[in-house]
């Protein structure tokens, strides 16, 4: 905290808020002892612009178009790094050496099968059921099975749930898909790395041998760092949220999952393809008459994989995730027609003045999609691969949470609209 402060005029009085300076980006006004002090409150939908907490994680400057894990740039990590390495990273503040890498890689290895009970559990969904809902559900569940885990304030027991929860969702993610699909649900195999034990489970039967292309792997490695952290998005703010009555680590993530899962967060990938589907299948549904939609204000439709509360630039993941998007379709030899769409959809949102104006740009779930299904995945998965690769960083924000001396249950104020306090009328008057 420094010395500095800024003036507010309130009632006649000027009040002094102490202000915060991170290493980079906005400083904040703590407006923290308002209310006790002068009586008023602070009105903020959305948290738009309230920080919520210090964080020493992820850092985003959404007019230059910068996202960095503890430092490293998203580039950088992407391009050299595994998705284990990353989440290391994110957990303990440091890349890992090779000795720490391996220690972290056989943790992981140690825990990724799921107790035997745990397969009733998914068998009693429906086969319609959406992912998503068997993902959160999962994970709640799964909680029971280490109720001597749960402490938040015991380090070693929150290090073994964070290990346990990477390495099960894999799992519980390839058993989701298999359940919908009538298939058996395949074990893991440990000798294979993280990425290509999840490959094999969700595309692998018992009945045969699966060799998983490395192409592939490579390709979903890049994408699940894509997705591993971005500071204090819907999700992540909720899983502090819900951690900061001291709920368990499991808890916790099951209620991130669940705030992923909204179109307007990490559902929209799924909505992206299914919009980009329609154009392709429906002649009415052309690019223009899409953006008109989007910009009517009547029609509640919005152009799905653009906007976002933070980039007013265009977002760094999609701009990688565009270059990918080629690289992958040609590699692994498929031509899928929405890319094209997805250009041109692009192409005029950007030269459209409503876009301009808004700085609505691409998002991370413009591209992913075209890319997930490239991979294999149907689009009802979409979203659970967002959720693997968002895990580390809701852990990270979890852990850090827990460990701030300064945390506090979540608990905002209101400006109350209703009626003021009056006579109670009986049942026989009313
Ligand atoms: N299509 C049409 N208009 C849009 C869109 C869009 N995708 N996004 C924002 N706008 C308009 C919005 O109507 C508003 O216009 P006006 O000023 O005339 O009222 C203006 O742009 C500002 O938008 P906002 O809703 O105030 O911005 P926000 O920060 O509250 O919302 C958002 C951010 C991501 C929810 C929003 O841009 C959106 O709904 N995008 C589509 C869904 C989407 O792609 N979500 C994924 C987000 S990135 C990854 C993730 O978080 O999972």
């Amino acid at each position: 905290m420094s010395d500095e402060s800024a003036t507010l005029k309130y009632n006649g009085q000027d009040i002094d808020l102490p202000i915060e300076r991170g290493t980079m980006g906005a400083p904040g006004l703590d407006i923290g002892a308002l209310r006790s002090q002068h009586g008023v409150v602070t009105v903020d939908y959305g948290f738009a612009n309230t920080a919520n907490t210090e964080s020493g994680i992820t850092f985003i400057d959404g007019n230059e178009g910068l996202l960095t894990h503890r430092g490293y740039s998203i580039a950088d990590l992407a391009t050299h790094c595994t998705f284990l390495e990353v989440s290391y990273l994110l957990l303990f503040g440091e890349l890992p050496n090779t000795e720490q890498l391996d220690k972290w890689t056989t943790n992981i290895k140690m825990h990724t099968l799921l107790n035997e009970e745990i397969k009733r559990f998914f068998d009693a969904f429906p086969r319609s059921a959406h992912p998503m809902a068997i993902l959160s559900s999962a994970t709640n569940a799964i909680s029971t099975f280490y109720e001597a885990y749960h402490s938040p304030s015991d380090p070693e027991a929150v290090e073994q749930s964070a290990v346990r929860l990477i390495a099960k969702m894999p799992t519980i993610a390839a058993w989701a898909y298999k359940k919908s699909i009538g298939q058996p649900y395949v074990y893991p195999k440990n000798d294979l790395e993280y990425v290509e034990n999840f490959l094999y489970m969700m595309f692998g039967l018992p009945v045969e041998e699966k060799k998983i292309d490395p192409v592939i792997a490579r390709a979903l490695n890049v994408l699940l760092i894509l997705h591993a952290d971005h500071g204090q998005n819907c999700s992540t703010a909720t899983v502090r949220f819900v951690g900061s009555s001291q709920a368990n680590l499991f808890a916790s993530v099951a209620a991130g999952m669940n705030a992923l899962w909204g179109p307007l967060h990490g559902g929209a990938n799924q909505e992206v393809i299914e919009m980009l589907d329609r154009i392709a299948a429906d002649p009415d549904a052309t690019v223009e008459s899409m953006l008109a939609r989007a910009k009517d204000r009547n029609d509640p439709f919005r152009l799905m994989g653009f906007g976002h509360r933070v980039y007013k630039n265009y977002d760094p993941r999609a701009k990688l995730l565009k270059e990918f998007a080629h690289e992958v379709l040609d590699r692994a030899d498929a031509n899928d027609p929405v890319l094209d769409i997805a250009r041109q959809l692009e192409e005029a949102a950007l030269e459209d003045p409503y876009f301009v104006e808004r700085n609505l740009y691409p998002n991370v779930d413009f591209y992913s999609g075209i890319i997930f299904r490239a991979l294999g995945f149907p689009p009802r998965m979409f979203t659970v691969l967002f959720a693997i690769g968002r895990l580390p960083g809701w852990i990270a924000n979890w852990k850090e949470m827990i460990e701030d001396p300064r945390t506090k249950i979540a608990r905002p104020r209101q400006i109350y609209t209703g009626p003021p306090s009056r006579a109670f009328v009986p049942l026989d008057e009313r």
